[in-house]
């Protein structure tokens, strides 16, 4: 059996860090211990009824088992673009200025292999969600990680970006609230990130997959909300956390014509758009009542309530958590954020993201996901405190 050699710009993609980890989950689940995934990503929720109902009732329309247009259906470009009106007072073309995307993890891939050179610089979030790194090792580019500090309550320094990576950047990924740290971005500071793009014409990637989950009675801001901010950059929103729908793999684009051109070039060679009965249901998501992802924003309102005093009255120290789905918790002292999260699955059973795997920035914590029950988070509380009592 002939083995075959990759080629170079696979051989560069980063290891799968997560799912090392999700092995090593396995091998405790089969050793037989009672394992808490708090470190996984997936939204724990069913899709709403009425949006289910919805790719039903499409899935018998001859008119989506052919091939999709090629860009997408009018219907559903339109009913994005209503929905950013409707959210965030934005308008938004849906003839030039909205790209669909099967999923936006595709999406943030495609970015850097439409817009990175080798030799060219991404200035990516550390820590940070680790697919932006995927698209931009594969072209060959560099990154230039900005690092996240809870001093500078985990929004980039770009004071502390040289000269000589300011010339070189061509994109810039940016995502709030923040997966992993739970921060939210303020209108200071996307303000000043587009008077940076514009000066150093670099463009803004920014990533709203939890611009649905703000909590405190803050709605996240959409980076399209400031003024400016469709001359140098687009925003990727995903149904995934919103909707529930990670798993019917539909996010798209909006914001600067260029970009969603390259964008919309790129897939011409990659797909043939996405399954019209999923555009519908997407489109049918977008123009309902938004009474379920109100819901959803107060569920995990509630478990971030829980979890977070949960653990800081058993003496842990969490990061203040604004937005999105996670917490973000300070190991204690003596441990990197491997060892921590390698104890606790050893002693207790409960399975965290060390925070390095994001980004070296990350070292010092671990990611909790609160998308588990209540239930299951009162159970990790009490396990998390006997750890600590052990010490
Ligand atoms: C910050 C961030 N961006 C993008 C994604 C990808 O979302 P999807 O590919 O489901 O649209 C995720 C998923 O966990 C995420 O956390």
């Amino acid at each position: 059996m002939v083995n075959f050699e990759t080629s170079q710009a696979l051989k560069r993609l980063p290891d799968q860090f997560f799912a090392t980890l999700i092995d090593k989950l396995n091998v405790y689940k089969e050793r037989g211990y009672d394992t808490l995934n708090l470190g996984q990503g997936n939204p724990d929720q069913p899709t709403p009824s009425h949006i289910v109902e919805s790719l039903k009732d499409a899935a018998e329309n001859p008119e989506y088992h052919m091939y999709p247009p090629f860009h997408g259906f009018e219907f559903f470009k339109e009913a994005i673009s209503e929905f950013y009106k409707k959210e965030y007072d934005v308008e938004i073309d849906p003839k030039t200025e909205v790209a669909i995307m099967p999923g936006s993890k595709t999406g943030l891939v495609e970015l850097s292999q439409c817009f990175l050179d080798p030799g060219d610089i991404a200035l990516v979030p550390d820590p940070g969600y680790p697919d932006y790194w995927s698209g931009i090792e594969m072209v060959g580019a560099e990154m230039k990680p900005m690092p996240l500090l809870s001093e500078n309550e985990f929004l980039p320094d770009y004071d502390m970006i040289d000269k000589e990576s300011w010339e070189k950047a061509k994109l810039m990924f940016l995502n709030y609230p923040n997966n992993p740290t739970g921060a939210v971005a303020d209108a200071e500071f996307f303000e000043r990130t587009i008077q940076e793009a514009e000066k150093h014409e670099v463009c803004v990637v920014h990533d709203f997959a939890y611009g649905a989950i703000g909590f405190d009675g803050q709605k996240p801001l959409s980076f399209m909300q400031m003024e400016g901010a469709k001359d140098v950059g687009v925003e990727v929103y995903t149904m995934s956390k919103t909707y529930n729908m990670a798993g019917w793999r539909v996010a798209f684009a909006v914001g600067n014509p260029s970009v969603i051109k390259a964008l919309e070039l790129i897939q011409d060679h990659y797909f043939c758009s996405i399954f019209g009965g999923l555009q519908k249901a997407s489109a049918t998501a977008l123009l309902s009542s938004q009474q379920c992802v109100t819901e959803l924003a107060d569920t995990y309102e509630r478990r971030r309530d829980l979890l977070v005093s949960g653990l800081e009255e058993a003496g842990y120290h969490v990061e203040p958590c604004k937005g999105s789905f996670f917490a973000w918790l300070r190991v204690p002292e003596g441990y990197t954020s491997q060892s921590f999260a390698d104890d606790l699955l050893e002693e207790t059973g409960l399975f965290v993201a060390p925070g390095v795997g994001f980004g070296a920035s990350g070292e010092g914590y671990v990611r909790i996901g609160l998308n588990n029950s209540e239930e299951t988070l009162k159970d990790a509380v009490s396990r998390f405190r006997d750890f600590k009592e052990k010490r």
